[in-house]
């Protein structure tokens, strides 16, 4: 079922969505510093975030209380092109003085199983997080939970074997610790992305539609994502 309090943010272009995302991080991280000493911070992967990313690397914050976890990762080397961490890095964590104690990248390269295992004592002592930043699929897939593929919810990450979004092999933060968070925020920007808005809007049971922190979810669309009829 969709999350009951989801909040449908339609900005004109990926830029707007990059700068409102931005702000929201920013928000929560001065938020949970200032009631807990910390802010932890799941980010997402793909290409959607990147701008989000370049726009907080232009920004001023207390990087040094800031803790990256990543939403997923894709069981390729370290260093390769298609990490998601390599993109975070590039667009954003290799310009700010987060300290690199406090990025956890995901163990991808060990593998869907052994590296699913190693996350999870990582996430355990993470939760709960703060902030949860997520994409989705043009299937409806959000980091990598994918539709039909059902995990047991008592693992806070889990193996994943065959995606049917390349790599088939990935390692993934499960719903129950991604909804264990204050905020989840999702962008989805592209007429690609528009069919399972449709679906997801219509109720329909989706791994993204099924991912919600204590505050809701905010999802950031671009018109291009909306169905015509729904603009
Ligand atoms: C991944 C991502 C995945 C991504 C969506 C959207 O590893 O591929 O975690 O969940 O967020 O597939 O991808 P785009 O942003 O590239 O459309």
């Amino acid at each position: 079922m969709t999350s009951p309090n989801v909040r449908w943010h339609v900005l004109p272009q990926g830029e707007a969505i990059a700068e409102a995302v931005a702000e929201h991080i920013l928000r929560a991280a001065r938020r949970a510093i200032s009631a807990h000493g910390g802010f932890r911070l799941v980010l997402a992967g793909g290409t959607t975030p990147e701008s989000a990313y370049r726009r907080l690397a232009e920004m001023s914050a207390d990087w040094s209380r800031w803790s990256i976890y990543y939403g997923d990762e894709r069981c390729v080397p370290p260093g390769d092109e298609s990490r998601n961490s390599v993109m975070a890095d590039r667009a954003w964590l290799d310009h700010v003085p987060i300290p690199r104690a406090h990025i956890h990248t995901v163990p991808a390269e060990h593998g869907p199983t052994r590296g699913a295992e190693e996350y999870g004592a990582t996430v355990r002592n993470a939760l709960p997080f703060d902030f949860v930043l997520l994409g989705m699929g043009e299937d409806g897939h959000t980091a990598s939970l994918f539709p039909g593929q059902e995990h047991d919810d008592d693992e806070p990450v889990v193996p994943v074997y065959d995606a049917p979004k390349p790599p088939p092999e990935r390692v993934s933060v499960n719903t129950s610790a991604l909804n264990q968070s204050r905020e989840v925020h999702i962008m989805v920007t592209g007429a690609g992305k528009r069919d399972a808005v449709r679906r997801w809007k219509a109720g329909e049971d989706l791994p993204v539609g099924r991912v919600h922190g204590q505050c809701g979810v905010d999802v950031w669309l671009d018109p291009e994502a909306l169905d015509a009829s729904a603009k």
